[in-house]
């Protein structure tokens, strides 16, 4: 018999591919906000108590950076709130717990990276600052949790993608010209690949903190090229500062990871490279 994991926040970018990914091991229960607000720590517990969960990866979470920056009342409440809820009823019913974080919690000490599960946090904004008292609140409580970061997700598809790649893909097929941010890196990844790695995680029951995302450096401008050339675009491109678009939540300068803890378990992520190429050929199949 498959083990049962309750997945909150499904519905979103990484949720959207723990069936897929996960299915044929796991018995998924994918509850959406609508199914359970991870801030009701009543209806937490009740979901847990009654589902027989081997355990829950927890993915519900204010990821808007620009509105946790304007409403920091919102961002505790569900990222720090909703994680420890979930911690609380894992630890109450022995369910194990995959808490998913971000690498974007260094860099307000100036330095920059690449970051691994051994450097200190330096939040720059009010998101970073609630996903590692989160982390600390899963911590504290102390349920069997793998603490999951990462950086840069890129997914859901061709009908569901509005973010960076998604709108960026649509400018190069119409051959209109990109503007991107070429002074601020990260390491991105491809959710599936996240997913992938959280379920190889589980199966070493080794639980801690990991850093997950995909191999190497890339600013957004690298993203644009590689996906120009992926598509054979005419696009005009230009690599611009952050500063050309002015936001309300400061971003860190780098989210470059290394994999000390992954490395320490034997699991491996592909380059971001690959894994682009990967959700292009996903977007074009969509087509
Ligand atoms: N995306 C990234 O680049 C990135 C980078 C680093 C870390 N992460 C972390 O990875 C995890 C998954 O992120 P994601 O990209 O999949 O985020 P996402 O697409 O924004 O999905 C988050 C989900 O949480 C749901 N949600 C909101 N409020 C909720 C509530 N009160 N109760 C239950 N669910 C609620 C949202 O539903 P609605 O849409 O209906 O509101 C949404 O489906 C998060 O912990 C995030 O912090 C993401």
């Amino acid at each position: 018999m498959k083990p049962r994991w309750l997945v909150t926040g499904a519905s979103g970018t990484v949720g959207s591919y723990t069936g897929p990914v996960l299915g044929s091991r796991f018995e998924l229960d994918l509850a959406s906000r609508v199914d359970l607000d991870v801030t009701d720590l009543t209806a937490v517990r009740r979901r847990v108590s009654s589902g027989g969960y081997a355990g829950v990866i927890h993915l519900a979470a204010a990821t808007d950076l620009d509105r946790c920056e304007k409403e920091p009342s919102w961002a505790y409440a569900l990222n720090v709130v909703g994680a420890w809820n979930v911690a609380l009823a894992c630890r109450e019913h022995d369910a194990e717990m995959v808490h998913v974080s971000t690498v974007g919690l260094f860099c307000g000490d100036g330095r920059t990276g690449p970051f691994s599960e051994l450097d200190e946090p330096a939040p720059v904004n009010v998101y970073a600052h609630a996903k590692w008292k989160a982390e600390q609140a899963v911590q504290a409580v102390g349920p069997r949790a793998y603490v999951v970061r990462t950086a840069w997700v890129m997914g859901q598809g061709a009908e569901g993608d509005r973010k960076f790649v998604g709108k960026v893909r649509g400018r190069l097929l119409a051959g209109e010209p990109v503007q991107a941010v070429g002074d601020i890196v990260g390491s991105p990844t491809y959710a599936p690949d996240l997913v992938e790695a959280i379920g190889k995680l589980v199966d070493t029951k080794a639980h801690g903190l990991y850093h997950a995302t995909n191999r190497g450096a890339a600013s957004r401008f690298d993203m644009v090229e590689v996906m120009r050339t992926s598509l054979g675009s005419s696009s005009a491109t230009q690599s611009v500062p952050a500063s050309t678009f002015p936001l309300p939540a400061p971003r860190p300068v780098s989210e470059v990871t290394e994999h000390f803890a992954l490395r320490a378990r034997g699991i491996e992520m592909r380059s971001w490279q690959d894994a682009l190429h990967a959700y292009m050929q996903e977007l074009k199949q969509a087509k």
